[in-house]
């Protein structure tokens, strides 16, 4: 009796050692921050102590992706998996997980399937990609909407300009100022179209370059319409203006340079508050223009008001003290 007892336990034994126990485990995400994906497969009752024993084959439906073989320590992957690898000393701990570059990783059901000897056993890993934006739609917003209304703040004042000093500017000046507002305006609108929402890629990086970079050329023209203007010019008012606009686009161009590199954008604020200075700069700069032009009444020699503002700006208070 008690012998057959000893024999049926000896038997539901070996019996049980017979399979592989693989860890179940929860589907993985990645997203387009991973440079590269794991799929783990952990095995929680390997006996081997040398990796003779063992082979491990990951296969993504019927795709081979790769194969191991222990006797010869050998790593074959398939031909759409070439970055596909593991760590064979890992196994002999009951790791056999998959690294893959971002590139091969497919979404779907992966199957690790481990030998050792005659036991084995096999898991289902499924992989998920999650879409991850590069910003978030209110930043994506107001990083548009700042560039344009600095550029339509421009508009603006060029509108100033042509209207308030006709007769006094020349009419290349005015032409020129024209064409340069107009090559921005269309450059930023190419950014905008480029930078539609959505993750980090190259297109929404030189859309966001072209947004950024040329707003530059907004302190240039600002700069000229306060020159070409009678009667504003460099003064305290305009210079602070200048200096403003300079430091946003300071704050933008080094937010810019951090976002790229960033997935995820995490500078967005930078990036959105030198923006925001700009837009305010503009907004300052056409109010001012639109002060002393008003306080204007009769147009002033060009020349002088280039020559002399502080006088000017007296002149323009006597007139009005005259009224
Ligand atoms: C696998 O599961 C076993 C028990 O089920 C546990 O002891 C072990 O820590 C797990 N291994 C890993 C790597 O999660
Ligand atoms: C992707 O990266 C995240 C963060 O580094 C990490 O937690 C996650 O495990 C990675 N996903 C995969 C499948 O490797
Ligand atoms: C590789 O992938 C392509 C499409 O994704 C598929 O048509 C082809 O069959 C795959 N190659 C192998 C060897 O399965
Ligand atoms: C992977 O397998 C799970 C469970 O078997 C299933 O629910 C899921 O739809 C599969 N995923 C894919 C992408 O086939």
């Amino acid at each position: 009796m008690w012998p057959l007892v000893v024999l049926l336990l000896l038997a539901s034994a070996s019996c049980g050692s017979a399979q592989l126990i693989l860890n179940k485990t929860k589907p993985v995400e990645y997203t387009n921050c991973n440079k590269t994906v794991v799929i783990p497969c952990f095995v929680s009752n390997v006996e081997a102590t040398t990796l003779d024993d063992l082979y491990l084959n990951w296969k993504f439906g019927n795709e081979n992706v790769l194969t191991f073989v222990g006797s010869q320590r050998t790593s074959t992957t398939g031909n759409n998996f070439s970055s596909a690898s593991i760590v064979p000393e890992a196994l002999l701990e009951g790791t056999a997980s998959l690294k893959l570059d971002k590139s091969d990783a497919v979404p779907g059901n992966y199957t690790c399937e481990v030998t050792e000897l005659s036991r084995e056993g096999e898991a289902i890993i499924e992989l998920k990609y999650r879409v991850v934006n590069w910003f978030s739609p209110n930043e994506n917003i107001l990083i548009i909407i700042f560039p344009m209304l600095a550029i339509l703040l421009f508009w603006g004042q060029f509108g100033v300009v042509t209207l308030k000093y006709n007769s006094s500017v020349t009419k290349e000046k005015t032409i020129l100022l024209f064409v340069v507002g107009l090559v921005l305006t269309i450059v930023t609108i190419v950014g905008a179209i480029l930078f539609i929402p959505g993750e980090h890629s190259t297109a929404r990086s030189s859309g966001l370059g072209l947004i950024v970079v040329p707003t530059v050329i907004l302190i240039l023209l600002q700069y000229a319409a306060f020159m070409i203007a009678p009667a504003i010019g460099m003064s305290f008012f305009s210079i602070a203006i200048l200096i403003l606009q300079v430091l946003g686009f300071v704050l933008s161009v080094v937010g810019l340079r951090l976002c790229i590199l960033e997935c995820v954008a995490l500078h967005s604020p930078l990036l959105i508050s030198g923006l925001g200075i700009i837009a305010l700069a503009e907004l300052l700069g056409l109010v001012y223009m639109k002060f002393i032009a008003s306080n204007q009444r009769t147009i002033q020699p060009p020349r002088k008001a280039v020559e002399e503002p502080l006088n000017e700006f007296k002149e323009s208070k006597g007139m009005m003290n005259d009224e």
